[in-house]
């Protein structure tokens, strides 16, 4: 489904040029949800926002589907944004005056549907995230976590095959972390229409409920498990993840 290649990029130049990507190299298959870790400014966001076409790659390359990109500038891989992924951000990024089915639809709409069958999408993804009593609320109206659920409404509402989150629960209590952590799960492993997560998250404990993790070390990913993530390999037996 999605695979990252020899990933490279810095910002800056000369000597205050920053190496943040080394080669990157991952893969994440359809139906699969994967845990991105790594020290603060170890690049997590730089290569989601590569990945979901929001800033250009120095070298290597991505494919997504049949798509390949990674060198190009933002303007170039419309398609990638409006099509392939969808973003999940820490703080919801919701329209303060519209009801949770408008805030769905216009994303909708401004990809070019009809607003008829946007309305009518965004009503199918906000039943599938758990919100069909809450569609006619403004987010004043409804807690941290039943935005971010219209936040993920908004982002499976497209049919988009990949799903970007960078730190998702970072505004949430520990409950409705879980809580968007199940959701997740359920969206990935759907038996119809399976998608795929990348999720940056600080937390082992919700990384955990991943079905794998990657580490981010020195500008390149490593597989990981929560135990060597944490420096906690140790005496304990190693027979269970
Ligand atoms: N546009 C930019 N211009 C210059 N430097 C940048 C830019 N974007 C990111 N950086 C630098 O690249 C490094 C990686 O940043 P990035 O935001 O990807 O880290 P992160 O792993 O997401 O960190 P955090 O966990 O704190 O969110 C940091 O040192 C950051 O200062
Ligand atoms: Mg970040």
């Amino acid at each position: 489904m999605l695979e990252v290649t020899n990933l490279t990029k810095a910002f800056g130049s000369g000597s205050n040029k920053l190496h943040v990507l080394k080669g990157v190299d991952m893969n994440i298959k359809q139906g699969e949800m994967v845990a991105l870790m790594g020290p603060s400014g170890s690049g997590k966001s730089t290569l989601l926002n590569i990945i979901g076409g929001l800033l250009a790659a120095d070298g290597g390359s991505i494919s997504l589907g049949q798509r390949k990109y990674g060198l190009k500038g933002p303007s170039n891989v419309v398609d990638v944004r409006r099509e392939l992924v969808g973003w999940i951000f820490q703080d919801f990024h919701l329209l303060d005056n519209l009801t949770a089915v408008d805030n769905v639809a216009m994303a909708l709409e401004l990809s070019g549907m009809p607003s008829a069958q946007a309305e009518e999408a965004a009503e199918v993804a906000l039943e599938k995230v758990g919100l069909g009593d809450r569609m006619h609320f403004i987010p004043d109206q409804l807690s941290g976590g039943q935005q971010q659920r219209v936040a993920i409404a908004r982002a499976i509402a497209g049919n988009r095959p990949v799903l970007l989150a960078d730190e998702p629960t970072g505004n949430l209590d520990i409950a409705s972390g879980k809580e968007v952590m199940a959701l997740f799960k359920e969206l990935c492993h759907d038996e119809i229409n399976p998608i795929s997560i990348l999720m940056v998250t600080h937390d082992p404990d919700l990384a955990s409920s991943a079905d794998r993790m990657l580490l981010l070390n020195d500008g390149q990913t490593e597989a990981s498990d929560i135990r060597s993530a944490w420096g906690l390999d140790d005496d304990n037996g190693s027979e269970e993840e």
